[in-house]
């Protein structure tokens, strides 16, 4: 290995499931694409497994500048983009691999005044990418109906029309701005918690960072431009923490590595085509005993690894990907 990924001063951060990634794309080499950069924890570690290259994007641009101290060590061998990853195509062709770490980092969690939790008092914003409509535009713009169908849809909120009512009543008093009031409308409308649940303003935080993000369509759009990036023979990973993003990252794979072929003898023939992705491991690999000792929160994180094939992009649907939508769109 040309070094550790702790040779640099790098920080303290801990990137789940780095081992058994490293271990299923093996040998890693050539140039990767790092869709999610956030701290660089992968970057580094691709780097140190034998990576020549990294293309590093994150749409958040923070990301880059809280690298600035270390990724100077690494002159030559690290790209950095400001873009989406769903865009990732359009920075790099025949790429030996591409990893997708999803969600927010633990930098943009713990920082108060990005906007992303309930549990610090802070602007409520929630934008990755600190472009666009915030928390706070959608909270103030939207119509009962749809922030309802906000909460519901990408929250998984059954209260989800008793707090988009708290909402619109509490805005038409005074505009809601931080994301203590926000959590505490949510509190005011949900049976106090009984311990070991999570916060009642979880799942309503949940869907308006993923409403502000377009989180799904980044993801399906992500995964495509993966497909089209990579070289036949190039590696996909892809880290998820919540069980949509799973399941749509599993039927993704699931349709880009069947021929079309088989099923019932008495159904009608579908024709055979190549597939786009072989996998060695169908299953989702999750974190070992060593690794949840160290890092609860490495708890609900699924790795799923495919290979490219040389067939052509395919098309994908967003219901039988099982992508939560919107009436809207
Ligand atoms: C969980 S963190 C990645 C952590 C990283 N693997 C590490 O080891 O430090 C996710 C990062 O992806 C970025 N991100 C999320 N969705 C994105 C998208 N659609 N396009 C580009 N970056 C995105 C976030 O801004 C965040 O910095």
């Amino acid at each position: 290995m040309p070094g550790s990924p702790h040779s640099h001063d790098a920080p303290a951060h801990v990137p789940v499931l780095l081992q058994p990634l490293l271990r299923a794309v093996a040998p890693v080499h050539g140039v990767w694409v790092d869709g999610t950069f956030g701290a660089g924890g992968y970057t580094r570690g691709l780097l140190a497994a034998g990576a020549g290259r990294v293309i590093a994007i994150d749409r958040d641009p923070l990301a880059f500048r809280m690298a600035e101290s270390w990724i100077g060590d690494f002159a030559g061998r690290i790209d950095c983009v400001e873009d989406v990853f769903s865009s990732l195509d359009c920075h790099a062709q025949d790429v030996d691999g591409v990893v997708l770490d999803l969600g927010v980092s633990s930098m943009q969690l713990d920082q108060a005044e990005r906007g992303f939790s309930f549990s610090r008092d802070g602007p409520l914003d929630m934008r990755m990418s600190q472009s666009g409509r915030s928390a706070a535009d959608l909270v103030a713009e939207l119509d009962e109906a749809d922030l309802a169908e906000i909460l519901y849809v990408y929250g998984e909120e059954r209260a989800s029309r008793r707090i988009a009512r708290a909402i619109v009543r509490a805005r038409a008093q005074t505009p809601i701005t931080r994301t203590r009031q926000l959590s505490e409308i949510v509190e005011s409308c949900l049976p106090r918690r009984r311990p070991g649940q999570s916060h009642p303003a979880t799942r309503s935080f949940q869907a308006l960072r993923i409403a502000v993000n377009d989180e799904y369509a980044e993801l399906v759009g992500g995964l495509e431009a993966a497909e089209r990036a990579l070289r036949p023979g190039g590696k996909l990973a892809v880290v998820t923490f919540h069980s949509v993003d799973d399941r749509i990252v599993k039927r993704f794979l699931q349709a880009r590595t069947d021929t079309g072929g088989g099923g019932s003898r008495h159904a009608p023939d579908r024709p055979q085509r190549a597939p786009q992705f072989t996998q060695a491991i169908r299953k989702a690999i999750g974190p070992d005993d060593d690794e949840l000792a160290a890092n609860p929160r490495a708890r609900s994180a699924r790795l799923r690894v495919a290979e490219r094939t040389d067939a052509p992009p395919g098309q994908s649907d967003a219901r039988s990907l099982g992508m939560p939508t919107l009436k809207g769109g």
